[in-house]
């Protein structure tokens, strides 16, 4: 292979099993060798590769304070420079950190056979070499034919095209800083999956849009057959599908003794053969109210929790959408929140939600799912004290939503705020920038593969810069996000155009 780049040399106690020194050759073909560069070279078990992580330039000349000294008193430092010739005496090193060895299938090594762990060291005076891209792709686990394209891979170049059973086996997080640009960083992904190729296989999206940042996906030419926007304000749902125990969910003051009662009245309206399976929530109040035993102070009391869930108008004798009707292969459905200011009722909806997608993935009435969550600190909550009525779905279907092939993505401007159990079990991340310490270690506690080194680099990250770290790939990859195809028309408002333009709708 061509792309010799410079020789191991014995420097600071290394090479050891986890690093390894070169001294970069002197090129002519203008490679710029870089911080972030995947190399390899040939070791006693293979072929090792492994990610440069420092640059040094070093000038014996310069080491010596007498020297820099004279050489600064000197008027004219150009004689000195005829004297000794300094720039000769500078050579540029580089340290780099051992990934893994692979071995080949044959002997055109082309096609990766094994990824295993290092157990000795790259050898002093060996040969170091760029990373050529298809090698690179198959020690990353990238998919380059069928990936999800992100952007490029930092400092290489080459497409970061994601695996997408691989990113999508076993949920995932976005996070950072607000105004990182993680929605920005979902868009991309969203066209990533309605563009592709049907042959591939794809899941149905459902999006949660708290903010009402993706509706203009409707507007898209070219995706506009493949969106479907649920306004909020229809939303309803259907009381014949709800126990007694989901009532409590949504008003935490029900007792349990008002619970048992709740249930008897439920189960009586069911067995009303003349309803035919179908009641509102003011069918219950009806029948409790005309029923002449049982404690006077209960069903009072049942009567006015029930009365508080009526007036949040959302509880109807079926449910509308109809759940299972709405939830199609290559399509999304994006549900918007934005006009809804009430968390307690978005909490429900979220809650309803999630336990019916869940239970119709789980009896293969709708196909495989990506479920998108932005502000998913705000359903599924770290603190025990914030009551969110749908953390406990969320949970379920982090810790069990895999084997039914019902998928998350979570995105959040808080990590710390989110709960630890879902943090863990997402298990790939997309981490753009965060700043925040107490953020960065609550990501580092509930996930092993963040580590101090990791977090300091986070922290560093533009916009438009992130990290993937997790199941999606072997190793942790640097990526330069694309730009997204499909614009948003209020992507580039500034505030002053937004206050030029106002004005007041009656
Ligand atoms: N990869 C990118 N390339 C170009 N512009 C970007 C990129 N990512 C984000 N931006 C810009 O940065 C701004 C903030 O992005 P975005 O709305 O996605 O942030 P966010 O993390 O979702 O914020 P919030 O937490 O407030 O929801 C937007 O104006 C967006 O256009
Ligand atoms: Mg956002």
């Amino acid at each position: 292979m061509p792309s010799k780049i410079g020789t191991i040399f014995n420097f600071n106690q290394l090479p050891d099993v986890s690093k390894f020194p070169f001294v970069i050759s002197k090129r002519r073909d203008k490679i710029l060798v870089k911080k972030g560069l995947f190399v390899y070279t040939k070791s006693n078990e293979g072929y090792l590769i492994g990610v440069i992580e420092q640059i040094l330039l070093l000038n014996e000349y310069f080491s010596d304070a007498l020297t820099i000294k004279s050489y600064n008193s000197n008027t004219n430092p150009n004689i000195l420079k005829g004297l000794f010739p300094s720039d000769d005496f500078e050579f540029a090193t580089a340290i780099v950190k051992c990934l893994g060895i692979i071995q080949f299938k044959n002997g055109d090594n082309k096609e990766i056979k094994a990824i295993k762990r290092m157990s000795y060291p790259a050898n002093p005076g060996a040969d170091v070499h760029l990373l050529d891209e298809n090698v690179f792709n198959q020690f990353i686990g990238l998919d380059i034919k069928r990936g999800l394209y992100l952007g490029n891979i930092k400092v290489s170049n080459f497409e970061a095209k994601i695996n997408m059973d691989r990113l999508l086996n076993k949920h995932f997080a976005i996070l950072s800083i607000s105004g990182g640009g993680k929605s920005y960083l979902t868009s991309i992904l969203i066209e990533e999956l309605l563009t592709r190729d049907t042959s591939y296989g794809n899941p149905a999206i459902i999006l949660i849009d708290v903010h009402g940042e993706y509706l203009y996906l409707k507007d898209v030419p070219k995706l506009q057959d493949k969106v479907a926007i649920q306004d909020i304000s229809y939303f309803q749902i259907a009381v014949p599908n709800l126990s007694a125990w989901t009532f409590r969910k949504y008003q935490d003051q029900i007792s349990n003794v008002q619970v048992r009662e709740l249930s008897k009245y439920i189960q009586k309206l069911k067995n009303d053969k003349g309803r035919k399976g179908k009641f509102t929530l003011q069918d219950i109040i009806d029948s409790i109210e005309n029923e002449s035993e049982g404690s006077k102070s209960t069903k009072q009391a049942l009567i006015g929790w029930l009365s508080d869930l009526h007036r949040l108008t959302l509880f109807g004798p079926q449910e509308n959408p109809f759940i299972a009707n709405i939830v199609n292969q290559n399509q999304i459905t994006i549900f918007n929140l934005a006009n809804e200011i009430s968390i307690r009722k978005k909490q429900i909806i979220v809650d309803y939600l999630c336990n019916r997608l869940f239970y119709l993935r789980r009896t293969e009435n709708i196909p495989p799912f990506l479920l998108i969550l932005e502000e998913a600190h705000q359903f599924c909550p770290e603190a025990a004290h914030s009551k969110a009525i749908s953390k406990s779905i969320i949970e379920t279907i982090a810790r069990e939503g895999r084997k039914f092939m019902a998928c998350l993505c979570l995105i959040s401007q808080r990590p710390k705020k989110l709960s630890a159990t879902v943090l863990s079990q997402l298990n790939s991340k997309m981490v753009l920038n965060i700043k925040n310490p107490y953020d960065l270690k609550h990501l580092m506690d509930s996930s092993e593969a963040i580590s101090k080194e990791y977090a300091d680099m986070i922290s560093s990250l533009g916009v438009g810069e992130m990290l993937l770290i997790g199941n999606a790939v072997n190793y942790p990859i640097f990526i330069d996000i694309r730009e997204r195809n499909f614009k948003s028309k209020i992507e580039n408002l500034s505030l002053t155009d937004v206050c030029l333009k106002w004005e007041k709708t009656s």
